[in-house]
């Protein structure tokens, strides 16, 4: 049901609505930024909110090369015409997830995502609250159904992570992933450290004979790198 990802992306939207998780967005902008990515964002004005909260110094408009109004129903992003290659809202609230479901695009960041999914491209859906009730779970359901990806932020124990920033890198890293964008120094899991070993085996077995050094690149454990 989704479509493939041709490569690394050149021109994402980033849409940021009201949910808890302004340090998600900051980072996105600026990992995508790193990656050499055109970066198009649209806030709500209850992002914009959760935001004086939560990061009163967070500049996202800083970290974005075209920033469009929430209301502007007419920017590039609003038509398929316009070459994008893929959209991420994060964080997603429930209220977005639901308008994009149904396809209610009375704004420009449901328009965009709108879009994006009648265009067959890439959407990645950071949905965070919770608990969740059966409407949001539905919302969920359709919006999987019409080609969204629902990517919650939700953190990962096993990456050891030492601060909130750790957190904060492997949750949007894991986001970005699904839309083609590979951030160094989070690399794919690579086992726990005896089945790596096992790997590391395999590969030097299936190898004997052919040209090279096998699995002479595996880490040492299976721990991701950070
Ligand atoms: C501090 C704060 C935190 C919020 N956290 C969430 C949340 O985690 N998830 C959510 O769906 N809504 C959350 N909300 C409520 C949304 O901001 C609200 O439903 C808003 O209408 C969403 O509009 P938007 O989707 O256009 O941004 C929060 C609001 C505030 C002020």
């Amino acid at each position: 049901m989704n479509t493939p990802i041709a490569g690394a992306p050149r021109r994402v939207v980033v849409g940021v609505s009201g949910a808890t998780g302004t340090a998600l967005a900051v980072r996105t902008l600026q990992l995508l930024g790193a990656a050499g990515v055109e970066r198009h964002l649209v806030v709500s004005p209850a992002a914009r909110r959760t935001a004086a909260y939560e990061m009163p110094d967070a500049r996202l408009e800083r970290d974005a090369e075209v920033v469009h109004s929430f209301r502007d129903i007419g920017a590039s992003i609003a038509s398929g015409s316009y070459p994008v290659d893929a959209m991420i809202v994060i964080p997603c609230s429930v209220k977005t997830l639901g308008a994009i479901a149904a396809g209610v695009s009375e704004n420009l960041l449901v328009r965009a995502a709108d879009v994006t999914l009648k265009e067959r491209r890439r959407l990645v859906l950071c949905v965070r609250e919770t608990p969740l009730h059966l409407g949001h779970l539905r919302a969920m359901v359709t919006a999987t159904e019409i080609g969204a990806i629902i990517a919650p932020p939700m953190p990962a124990f096993y990456s050891m992570p030492e601060s909130l920033d750790d957190v904060v890198d492997h949750i949007v890293a894991r986001a970005l992933s699904l839309i083609g964008v590979h951030v160094p120094g989070a690399p794919p899991w690579q086992g726990e450290p005896a089945s790596a070993a096992r790997t590391a085996r395999d590969g030097a077995q299936s190898q004997a004979g052919s040209a090279g050094p096998a699995g002479s690149s595996l880490p040492e454990s299976g721990r991701p790198s950070r």
